[in-house]
C-alpha cells in the first residue's frame, strides 16, 4: 500500500526508517520531509497545514494510510477535514480528530478531562484577564514554585515555572494582559509544582482498546545537568530505568485505563498516538501533559525497540482492530544524541554543510533540520541529527550514539554529553 507520514523533523525520519522496512508498504511518501527521509522515502513539498494540497495528493496517489506526525494539523482538524470529504474518508488515519487533539491543543480542556475522570495530576486553577485579581489573590495563597502554564500552544515555550510571589505576579500579567503567548495565553493555568522525575508514556489507541510502546526519558535543557533554557529535547534514552514494572503497573491502572475510558464516555472518537507525560513524584505517578503525537527525540529511542510491523499496529489504530494486536518489545536499550545549531534553542545558524555522515559505522543517523543540496547536506534547522545506539546495555548504547556524534561535524555543531549519564548513577546506587 501507498503510505504518506505528515512532518519534517526526526520523529518522521523514524517512522519513514521503520515503515520502510514493512513488507505491506510499496510507495512511502514524506511532507515535507527532510534530507534523511529521502534515504527511505519520496519527499513531497506540501506544509503539514495545507488541507486541500494534502487531499489531493492523498486522492491522486492512492494512499491507502496517513500517519500524522507533529500536533499542529491535528489541533487545526485535518483528521475533521478527512471525514468530511466522501473521498478521503476511508484512508486509514493515524491521528485524532481536533475534538481528541485538545488534549493537548488546551491544557485547561486536558485539565478538566483528567480532574473529571480521576486521572492524578497537579492541581490547578484557571484564569483569564477578566479574573486577574482573583489570579493574582490565588497566587499568595500557592506554595514556591508556581508553574504558570498558557493555554493553548505556544511551541514548548508556554510553561514557565517561578521561584517567588513577584516573579509568578508578573508573568501572570504578562500573559494574561499583555498576552505573552499571543491567543494561547488568553487563558492561564495556575498549577502546582510537582517534585519528582519525568518520565514519557507512549499509548497507541483506537479509542477502544490500546497497546502502551516503550516508555522513555528525554532531556529538555540545552546545558549539561540539565540547565538553561528548554529545547525540543536534546537526547532520550529507552527505557528509563526508574520507571519499574511497578510503577508502569500504576500508570496503566490509574493514568492509561481511564484515559481511554474518559475518552469513550466523554464520546471522544481517538485514533492514534497519546504521548503522556508523566512526572514520579515518590513513585506516584502524575500527568503533567497529555501529547497527541510521538514525542520527538522520544519516537528515535522508542520505534527501533518495537519489533513488530510498524504499518499493522497502525493499520489495527486506524480500523479498530487493536484489540487483537500484541506488541513485541526489544529488551534491548537505546539512546539518541541530538546535535543542534550554534544559537539552538534562540536564534541559530542554518546552510552548514555537514560532513562525516558517511563515516558512521553502528548508530542509526536521524535527521531533522538537514536539507540536501547537490551532492552536500546542509543544515536547515535547530535540531540538525541525531543518533541512535542500540545495545544489550545502557553504557554500550550511549557509546554507539556518542561514537557516531564524533564522526559527524559542522560549524557550531553542539550536543550534551550527559544524555543517560542520570541513568547510569541510579544503576549504580541500586
Ligand atoms: P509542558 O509544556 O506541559 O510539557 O511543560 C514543560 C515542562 O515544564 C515539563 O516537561 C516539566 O519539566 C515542567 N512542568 C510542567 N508542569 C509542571 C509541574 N506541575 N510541576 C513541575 N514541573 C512542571
Ligand atoms: N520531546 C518532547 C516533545 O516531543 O514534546
Amino acid at each position: 500500500m501507498n503510505i504518506l507520514i505528515l512532518g519534517s523533523g526526526g520523529r518522521e525520519h523514524t517512522l519513514a526508517w521503520k515503515i520502510a522496512q514493512s513488507e505491506k508498504c510499496s510507495n512511502l511518501y514524506v511532507a515535507p520531509g527532510n534530507a534523511g527521509t529521502t534515504q527511505v522515502a519520496q519527499n513531497v513539498n506540501i506544509k503539514v497545514d495545507d488541507f486541500a494540497a494534502i487531499g489531493n495528493f492523498v486522492l491522486e496517489n492512492s494512499i491507502e494510510l496517513v500517519v500524522v506526525g507533529p500536533e499542529d494539523p491535528l489541533v487545526k482538524g485535518l483528521r475533521d477535514y478527512f471525514e468530511s470529504d466522501s473521498g478521503l474518508r476511508e484512508v486509514a488515519f493515524v491521528g485524532p480528530g481536533k475534538k481528541g487533539a485538545q488534549l493537548e491543543g488546551s491544557k485547561n480542556f486536558s485539565k478538566q478531562f483528567m480532574d473529571k475522570h480521576g486521572i492524578p495530576t497537579a492541581k490547578s486553577r484557571s484564569f483569564t484577564a477578566k479574573d486577574i485579581n482573583d489570579g493574582l489573590n490565588y497566587l499568595d495563597t500557592c506554595n514556591l514554585p508556581i508553574v504558570l502554564k498558557a493555554d493553548g500552544l505556544a511551541a514548548g515555550k508556554g510553561v514557565i515555572i517561578c521561584e517567588s510571589y513577584q516573579e509568578a505576579k508578573e508573568s501572570l500579567k504578562a500573559m494574561l494582559l499583555e498576552q505573552q503567548f499571543g491567543e494561547a495565553s488568553e487563558t492561564v493555568l495556575v498549577e502546582e509544582f510537582l517534585d519528582g522525575i519525568e518520565v514519557s508514556v507512549f499509548v497507541l489507541t483506537d479509542g477502544k482498546d490500546y497497546i502502551v510502546l516503550p516508555e522513555a526519558k528525554d532531556y529538555k535543557r540545552i546545558g549539561e545537568r540539565d540547565t538553561g533554557p528548554n529545547t525540543g529535547g536534546m537526547g532520550a534514552v529507552s527505557p528509563a530505568n526508574f520507571a519499574n514494572e511497578e510503577f508502569l503497573k500504576k500508570v496503566e491502572k490509574r493514568i492509561i485505563k481511564p484515559t481511554i475510558e474518559g475518552l469513550k464516555k466523554d464520546d471522544i472518537p481517538y485514533k492514534g498516538f497519546i504521548f503522556i507525560g508523566l512526572m514520579s513524584v515518590n513513585d506516584e505517578p502524575y500527568v503533567i501533559e497529555y501529547n497527541v503525537r510521538m514525542g520527538d527525540p522520544e519516537t528515535q529511542v522508542v520505534i527501533p525497540r518495537i519489533e513488530n510491523d510498524l504499518v499493522d499496529l497502525l493499520l489495527a489504530a486506524a480500523k479498530d482492530k487493536l484489540s487483537s494486536a500484541k506488541i513485541n518489545i526489544d529488551p534491548q536499550v537505546t539512546s539518541t544524541v541530538v546535535a543542534v545549531s550554534k544559537g539552538y534553542p534562540g536564534s541559530y545558524e542554518k546552510g552548514k554543510s555537514i560532513s562525516g555522515l558517511a563515516d558512521v559505522r553502528d548508530g542509526l543517523i536521524i535527521h531533522a533540520g538537514t536539507k540536501a543540496d547537490k551532492h552536500k547536506i546542509l543544515t536547515n534547522g535547530g535540531r540538525v541529527l541525531a543518533v541512535t545506539g542500540k545495545a544489550d546495555t545502557l553504557e554500550d548504547a550511549l557509546a554507539i550514539s556518542y561514537n557516531g556524534i564524533d564522526h559527524i561535524h559542522w560549524d557550531g555543531m553542539y550536543c550534551r554529553r550527559d544524555i543517560g549519564k542520570d541513568i547510569l548513577a541510579l544503576h549504580l546506587d541500586s
